[in-house]
C-alpha cells in the first residue's frame, strides 16, 4: 500500500486487515504507544478541518511519532504561487508520511507522482475521502458486527459529499447491501458514480426525496450536510440547505437498531435532540476515526507492535 488516493486502492482484505488491527488498537492503547518513534507526519491541509486533521494528528502522536504541517493554503507557500507538486517534494525531505487535504480534485494524487514516501489523501474537492470512508466501516463493523446484509439509506448532499462518493464505492464489493439514495433532485449522486458503481456492478438502488417514506427500512441512516463551499451560487444553496432535518419525530417509524451516522461537521440537518438517543452514533464515529488512522499509519509505514 504505496499510497491512498482512492477508496478503491485498498482491496477487501486490506480493509479487513485495517480493522482488525484498529480493534486491537481500542482494545489495547498502550501496546502501541511507541511504534512510530522517531517518524513524522505531515499533514498538509489547504482546506478547512477539525475531525480528520486532528484525528490524523492525534493518531501520531498516540503511536509515538510526531507531526508537523499546516492547516490552511494561507499560512504556507501555496499563497505565494506554490505547486502541490513543489510543496510534496519539499515535505518529502522533511517527513515520512504525508496526509493532504486540497479543494482541487486530484491534488493529492498529483502529489504522490512526485515523492517516495506515502502520501494520503485526508480530501479532494467533491471527489474522495477514503479514510473517513476506513471511519465509516470501522463504525459500522462496530455497531453492526457485520459490513454486509444492511440496508443504508444516505441522505443530503449526494452530488457534492465526498464522504458518501466514497463510501458508495467501497461498500459495493459487499454483499446485500440495499442502497435508498434520499436527495432533492439537484442533490443525486453524480451520474459516473451511477455508471461505474451501480450499473458496471447490476446493483440496484433507490432514489427518493423523503425520509419518512423509507425511514422504517433502514438499517442505517448517513446523514450529510449540504456542501456550501461546492455551490456556485448562493442562492441555490438557501434554497437547497433545509431540505433535511432529522428530529425525533422522524426517527419514530425507524427500527429500534437503527445506527445513525454523520461524518460531520453537522450544521441543522441532525437536530441536537437526537444526540442523546441511543441510535445516535456519529460522536463515536469521530472517536474511531483516530483508532482507523493510527492503523492506517501503522501498515503504510510497515511498522508493528510485537504479536501483530
Ligand atoms: N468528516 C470530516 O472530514 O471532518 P473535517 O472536515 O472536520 O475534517
Amino acid at each position: 500500500m504505496k499510497h491512498l488516493i482512492d477508496p478503491m486502492d485498498l482491496t477487501v482484505e486490506e480493509i479487513d486487515q485495517l480493522i482488525e488491527l484498529a480493534g486491537k488498537i481500542i482494545e489495547n492503547p498502550d501496546k502501541y504507544r511507541e511504534v512510530c518513534k522517531y517518524k513524522k507526519l505531515a499533514t498538509l491541509f489547504f482546506e478547512p478541518s477539525t475531525r480528520t486533521r486532528l484525528s490524523f494528528e492525534a493518531a501520531m502522536l498516540d503511536l509515538g511519532g510526531n507531526v508537523l504541517g499546516f492547516s490552511s493554503a494561507d499560512s504556507s507557500s501555496a499563497s505565494k504561487g506554490e505547486s502541490v507538486a513543489d510543496t510534496a517534494r519539499v515535505i518529502a525531505g522533511y517527513a515520512d508520511i504525508i496526509a493532504m487535504r486540497h479543494p482541487k480534485e486530484g491534488a493529492p494524487f498529483v502529489a504522490s507522482q512526485y515523492v517516495d514516501i506515502p502520501v494520503i489523501n485526508a480530501g479532494d474537492g467533491g471527489h474522495n475521502h477514503p479514510t473517513q470512508t476506513l471511519t465509516d466501516l470501522l463504525t459500522i463493523r462496530q455497531e453492526k458486527g457485520r459490513l454486509n446484509n444492511l440496508t443504508i439509506g444516505f441522505c443530503g448532499d449526494l452530488k457534492f459529499g465526498r464522504t458518501v462518493h466514497s463510501l458508495i464505492k467501497a461498500l459495493s464489493r459487499y454483499e446485500g447491501i440495499q442502497y435508498i439514495l434520499i436527495s432533492p433532485e439537484e442533490l443525486q449522486i453524480p451520474e459516473y458514480l451511477k455508471k461505474e458503481v451501480f450499473e458496471k456492478k447490476g446493483i440496484p438502488f433507490r432514489q427518493v426525496e423523503k425520509m419518512e417514506d423509507v425511514m422504517s427500512e433502514l438499517d442505517i441512516i448517513y446523514m450529510t450536510r449540504v456542501q456550501r463551499e461546492r455551490f456556485f451560487n448562493e442562492a441555490d444553496y438557501i434554497r437547497l440547505k433545509d431540505s433535511y432535518i432529522l428530529d425525533l419525530d422522524k426517527l419514530k417509524s425507524a427500527k429500534e437498531d437503527l445506527s445513525i451516522l454523520h461524518p460531520l461537521p453537522r450544521v441543522n440537518e441532525i437536530s441536537v435532540k437526537v444526540d442523546d438517543d441511543p441510535r445516535a452514533c456519529y460522536f463515536k464515529q469521530a472517536k474511531y476515526g483516530k483508532f482507523i488512522r493510527m492503523a492506517l499509519i501503522m501498515t503504510m509505514l510497515g511498522v508493528s507492535a510485537d504479536e501483530d
